[in-house]
């Protein structure tokens, strides 16, 4: 048994706990894209694997979806998964935001932040200071006993994520880091960032830890040189990558990883593998990038890491093994066993159902003269809406050029008399509407398809319309908006109308509705997509998160804890066409592959 006095130390070029010297060897899991009921499994790998340390970062976003209503329940129970950890015997370090970045929407801050106009994220405006506070105010408390000198797993606390990369506001770093101590954070705070943002990142009194995926060997004597005799910690040593819709699936090299994390271990340094297990963007949750184009990410979280999006072993993960097995005296655990994959053949579809029959479940649509991002709309008592889907409705005379001028974000499918008429997005600005005489009702349904979660443009991540859009050049008003954030609520809902035979509605954003059958115990499983346009599906009334033909990745990662015995309820909104089948297979097709370089 450990004697708790003294927390993790960062002297004389390494880490001591109670004095001894200790190598961190850490993965990162992020317990808001794993189900719960695996948290243990995966620590489980994790221990077995060599790792001592669990790394997670904390999403603002899920745990407090409206401004003062907060979540820790359920899959968002963080001290039982801080719990999970000690009983696993690994230390965790943890990464609490506000911001985290991490390909999560936001990079984990709540959308109605930007219902405020002069919202300036990541900064001292009041506005976001004291958001954050009261943020801090409902989640650090919860945290506070798990410390280390608490008897707890945590031994050390990162303040914010790659500020450094940002830097919009020199007073920030030390607001955060008052904010964290002021709640009773007392073991090691640590900086993290690349090589770039090291020096505007970093702060006295606090450890800088750095990340990368290929070693330059002027970084050490970099980091070295910044705050001497302080242990060198690779914060995120990069295990694979993230992947975009419409790119590809970014594997990386196991061999090139060996080799960078057995420099890094003879170097002396600590290191932590981001991620060791990516798990799932579930939901409505991937982020997206903005530099040239916008790019948004995919459901999957997988990043090529060492345990895949389901929790098993990849090669990497048994050459990690090897390295880090020659860190103990004791042989490691053994790697504990599969979670069998199930394929369970077709799903029966059943029923089908138009988007344009079921507005009136969202309740009445918010009227306005002039366009409403989504953030704005009156809804969700106050906060306004913060993911899926936006409908526009307005009446037109003629037809004409359509213009969006940039303001549809991020991507529309425009309909005339509910015939569709195209898509516009960032590129494509500009569609013909035949010419009529006569009324016609025009309707946008805008997607956001996630906020960017990395780079200068957080501040403008509105969604919906932002701003006018035109027919003959002339702005349309008088909209009818619906807002369609597709939650659970809404999703089971559905139940309560008239559904189609299947044969009547089979294109337009329509959705379906089949049962998918499983014996007595449900295994994971994973849908294929394959035929499918694009949209979201979700199974017994949880979002699976969405597909897209455009690729990469064709299958859903559906975890058998989520699937009941007996008949399983799977709902699929689809913007355009339904494919012809749905199959249940237990061979994720992440799609075609490209090296990371
Ligand atoms: C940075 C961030 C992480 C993640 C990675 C890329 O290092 O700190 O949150 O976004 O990039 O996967």
């Amino acid at each position: 048994m450990w004697s708790r006095h003294q927390g993790l130390q960062a002297e004389n070029g390494q880490f001591l706990l109670e004095g001894e010297p200790l190598r961190i060897l850490g993965g990162s899991m992020h317990y808001f894209r794993v189900p719960k009921e695996y948290w243990r499994d995966r620590m489980q790998k994790m221990k077995a694997c060599g790792l001592n340390t669990l790394t997670t970062y904390v999403p603002w976003n899920l745990h407090e979806p409206q401004r003062g209503k907060f979540d820790f329940t359920g899959n968002l129970d963080i001290r039982a998964f801080l719990d999970i950890a000690a009983e696993v015997g690994l230390w965790v370090i943890l990464r609490p935001g506000p911001y985290i970045c991490s390909e999560w929407d936001l990079g984990g801050l709540p959308s109605w932040l930007l219902r405020d106009k002069d919202m300036q994220l990541r900064t001292t405006y009041k506005g976001f200071a004291q958001a954050t506070e009261s943020y801090f105010d409902n989640l650090i408390p919860r945290v506070i006993p798990h410390q280390y000198t608490r008897g707890g797993a945590i031994i050390a606390v990162q303040v914010e994520n790659e500020y450094g990369s940002y830097a919009k506001d020199s007073n920030y770093m030390e607001f955060i880091k008052a904010a964290l101590v002021r709640r009773g954070v007392v073991e090691l705070l640590l900086t993290s960032d690349n090589k770039d943002g090291i020096s505007s990142g970093s702060m006295e009194g606090v450890l800088a830890t750095i990340n990368f995926q290929k070693i330059e060997p002027i970084l050490f004597s970099y980091l070295e040189s910044i705050q001497s005799n302080k242990p060198v910690m690779v914060m995120e040593y990069w295990t694979g990558w993230f992947d975009h819709w419409g790119g590809d699936h970014h594997v990386f090299d196991v061999d090139q990883m060996v080799s960078t994390v057995s420099d890094i271990l003879t170097k002396g340094a600590s290191i932590n593998l981001y991620m060791f297990h990516g798990g799932t963007n579930f939901g409505f949750m991937a982020g997206a990038l903005h530099f040239h184009e916008y790019r948004a990410d995919v459901t999957s979280y997988d990043y090529d890491a060492p345990l895949t999006e389901a929790g098993d072993y990849t090669s990497k993960y048994f050459k990690l093994r090897e390295i880090f097995s020659k860190h103990y005296a004791e042989p490691l655990l053994p790697a504990p066993s599969l979670l069998p994959k199930g394929a369970y053949g077709p799903v029966k579809l059943k029923r089908s159902l138009s988007l344009w029959d079921i507005l009136h479940l969202t309740g009445e649509p918010f009227k306005s003269e002039v366009p409403v991002n989504m953030e704005n709309l009156p809804v969700n008592n106050g906060n306004g809406q913060s993911y899926g889907y936006t409908l526009y409705e307005t009446v037109i005379y003629g037809g004409g050029k359509f213009q969006t001028k940039g303001h549809v974000r991020d991507r529309a499918q425009v309909f005339v008399s509910s015939q569709s008429v195209g898509f516009v997005d960032y590129k494509n600005q500009e569609l013909d509407i035949t010419e009529v005489p006569g009324y016609r009702k025009l309707r946008i349904l805008v997607e956001n398809c996630g906020r960017v979660n990395y780079g200068t443009r957080i501040n403008d991540q509105r969604k919906g319309l932002v701003g006018d859009v035109f027919l003959r050049d002339v702005p349309l008003r008088n909209f009818r908006i619906y807002s369609l954030d597709m939650n659970s609520t809404f999703i089971s809902s559905l139940n309560s109308v008239e559904w189609s035979d299947l044969s009547e509605e089979k294109t337009g954003p329509v959705f379906f509705q089949g049962a998918l059958e499983i014996g007595l115990s449900p295994l994971d499983t994973f849908l294929s997509m394959k035929g499918w346009k694009k949209g979201v599906v979700f199974v017994n009334g949880k979002n699976l998160g969405r597909y897209w033909d455009i690729g990469p990745q064709e299958t859903l990662y559906l975890p058998g804890t989520w699937l009941w015995p007996g008949v399983n309820e799977i709902t699929i909104f689809e913007e355009e066409e339904a494919g012809s089948s749905l199959y249940s297979v237990d061979v994720p097709n992440l799609g075609r592959t490209q090296y990371v370089d």
